[in-house]
């Protein structure tokens, strides 16, 4: 079984994606991890992100391995991600690595943008987790700022809708809802309701 959980910042497919995979006993990939650790890499080659070749020539390089959790969950690496995301070239230099995850036999959960869409437009099971733009941005501020990072709330704010934004429009892969996923909404939900509820989604299709 493929779990495809898709959705903006923010909005729990993460928690979710980690959750299930818990669960139901699935390896799990956070596709994010890999644009983020791409983004890093070109801010410390000091590669110009307009130099798609470059940019995908890193992608391509990544070893899953040695991705540092904690340098990649900057709101400046956060950033490039995005940027480098909008690069066809470093879509599919990462598309291989993503599609051999999920084929892995006995199944597999991947959280992202496009996973739904693009990277397993097969996957059984297909999720697509929103919140409303100040709920993530206020979960987000908290997060970085436990971790010290100092930033306004209006800022993040801004960078969320930012974001959104040029993960939405962008033309290769856009972040959307797959016709045949779930929409599951998370303001006002609790971790563990939200949490719930998508098990009981997987359930459901399961049984279908
Ligand atoms: O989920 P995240 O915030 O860690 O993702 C970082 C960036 O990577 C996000 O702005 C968009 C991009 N991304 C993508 O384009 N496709 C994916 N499958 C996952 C992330």
């Amino acid at each position: 079984m493929i779990i495809a959980v898709d959705g903006p910042l923010a909005s729990g497919k993460g928690t979710i994606a980690r959750a299930l995979a818990d669960h139901f006993g699935l390896p799990h990939l956070d596709t994010g991890s890999l644009y983020r650790a791409t983004g890093l890499a070109v801010i410390e080659a000091g590669i110009d992100p307009a130099d798609a070749g470059a940019c995908a020539r890193l992608a391509a390089q990544l070893d899953l391995a040695a991705i540092d959790e904690d340098r990649i969950r900057t709101a400046e690496a956060g950033a490039m991600a995005s940027r480098v995301a909008a690069i066809p070239q470093v879509r599919e230099a990462l598309f291989d690595l993503q599609r051999t995850f999920a084929t892995q036999p006995g199944g597999a959960i991947l959280d992202g943008r496009d996973i739904g869409t693009v990277i397993c437009p097969d996957a059984e099971v297909k999720l697509f987790v929103t919140a409303d733009a100040e709920t993530r941005a206020r979960r987000r501020w908290e997060e970085l700022r436990a971790k010290g990072e100092a930033l306004s709330f209006e800022t993040m704010l801004e960078q969320t809708r930012e974001r959104d934004a040029r993960d939405a429009e962008r033309t290769d892969a856009p972040m959307k809802p797959a016709d045949d996923a779930t929409l599951l909404d998370t303001s006002s939900l609790s971790i563990d309701a939200a949490v719930a509820t998508a098990i009981r989604i997987v359930e459901k299709r399961q049984k279908a």
